[in-house]
């Protein structure tokens, strides 16, 4: 027998507004075309004054748990991966813990950007096992409207809004299911390439997203393929052996040229850039939850997350569901 960190429910939640391009393109000088052909996006969910970090998280979190089957009592180890808390402290995990009604437990935020929810799964995976906790729940949200350039056409049509959930659970099994591996990377000198012009040590101002798009695309699309060999190396499988892929819905061009480098077919990737667009660390379990729900992931199945962004960070986890 094993001990490890299986996936026991998923979640996730969207802000009540989605943008299309073309409503986009009444208050910003781009077209439903450019935006189509470069990113594959073609909605975006805004949240509004009374959606934050912390509320879509709870909402995702009480769906993951719903699925578990748990109570927020059950509950161990909350992390909250995001760049766009609600404040610049308390942590968001803290807001959600007591948004859901979780008692005292251990809860804290981490913040790699759009590689969050894979450092938040990794560190999790980490405290299961050795103890910590029974049961976590995992949480990406993000609120991205909220320090975008709207008069930036370059970063504003990229990003929207949401939050994804996963709860795991420490588990003694036989078989291979659970979190095989994890990766994780960062490489800060490339910090500029990806970035807010702001913060509470430099401006005290929030900032808005500043990115190098060209340098970012290509960064991205070398590491992701690097690290999925990586972890499929650390398992001892081969892209034959994955089911489903569930990338960083960053760029439909980054996931395409993905996949090509490791010679994955399309149909066994999730994507969902283009209704929801770059949701940053939410984008990856709004994506595994979404492919969980509609019955494209099942038991036994073997999944591979991965995801890259400022920092630059990027991660990837395989697990057996
Ligand atoms: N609408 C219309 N035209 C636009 C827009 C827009 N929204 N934005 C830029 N343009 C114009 C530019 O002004 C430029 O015009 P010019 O040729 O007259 O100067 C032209 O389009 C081409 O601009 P580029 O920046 O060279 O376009 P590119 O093909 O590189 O595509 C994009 C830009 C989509 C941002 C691409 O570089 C990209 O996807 N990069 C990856 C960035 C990313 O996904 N970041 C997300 C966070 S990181 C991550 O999650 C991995």
């Amino acid at each position: 027998m094993t001990l490890r960190a299986i996936l026991a429910g998923t979640g996730s939640a969207l802000p009540r507004t989605r943008v299309s391009n073309a409503e986009l393109a009444e208050r910003v000088d781009t077209s439903d075309e450019w935006i189509v052909e470069r990113t594959g996006i073609r909605f975006r969910h805004i949240a509004e004054p009374d959606e934050t970090t912390a509320t879509l998280g709870a909402e995702a979190a009480r769906q993951a748990l719903a699925a578990a089957g748990l109570q927020p009592s059950d509950i161990g180890l909350i992390i909250v991966a995001t760049a766009t808390p609600d404040n610049t402290f308390p942590a968001s995990a803290t807001k959600v813990q007591a948004l859901i009604g979780a008692p005292d437990c251990i809860a804290f935020d981490v913040a790699a950007v759009c590689s969050g929810f894979l450092y938040a799964v990794s560190v999790a995976d980490s405290m299961l096992r050795t103890g910590a906790a029974k049961h976590a729940l995992v949480i990406g949200s993000e609120t991205f409207s909220r320090i975008l350039d709207w008069e930036d056409r370059t970063t504003c049509v990229l990003f929207g809004d949401g939050a994804g959930a996963v709860v795991l659970s420490a588990e003694e099994v036989a078989d291979d299911r659970g979190i095989l591996a994890t990766r994780l990377h960062a490489e800060g000198k490339y910090c500029d390439m990806l970035y807010v012009d702001g913060g509470p040590s430099t401006t005290g101002t929030v900032g808005h997203v500043r990115m190098q798009g060209r340098e970012v695309f290509r960064h991205a699309v070398t590491n992701l393929a690097d690290v999925l060999g990586e972890v499929m190396e650390d398992v001892g499988l081969s892209a034959t052996d994955i089911d489903w892929v569930v990338p960083h819905q960053a760029n439909k061009r980054i996931i395409d040229a993905t996949a090509k480098k490791l010679g994955l077919p399309a149909e066994r990737v999730v994507l969902t850039v283009d209704q929801h667009a770059n949701t940053s660390a939410a984008s990856v379990p709004l994506a595994l939850d979404l492919a969980v729900r509609d019955g494209r992931i099942r038991r036994g199945d073997l999944v591979v997350l991965e995801a890259m962004g400022g920092g630059f960070t990027w991660g990837a986890a395989v697990l057996r569901v």
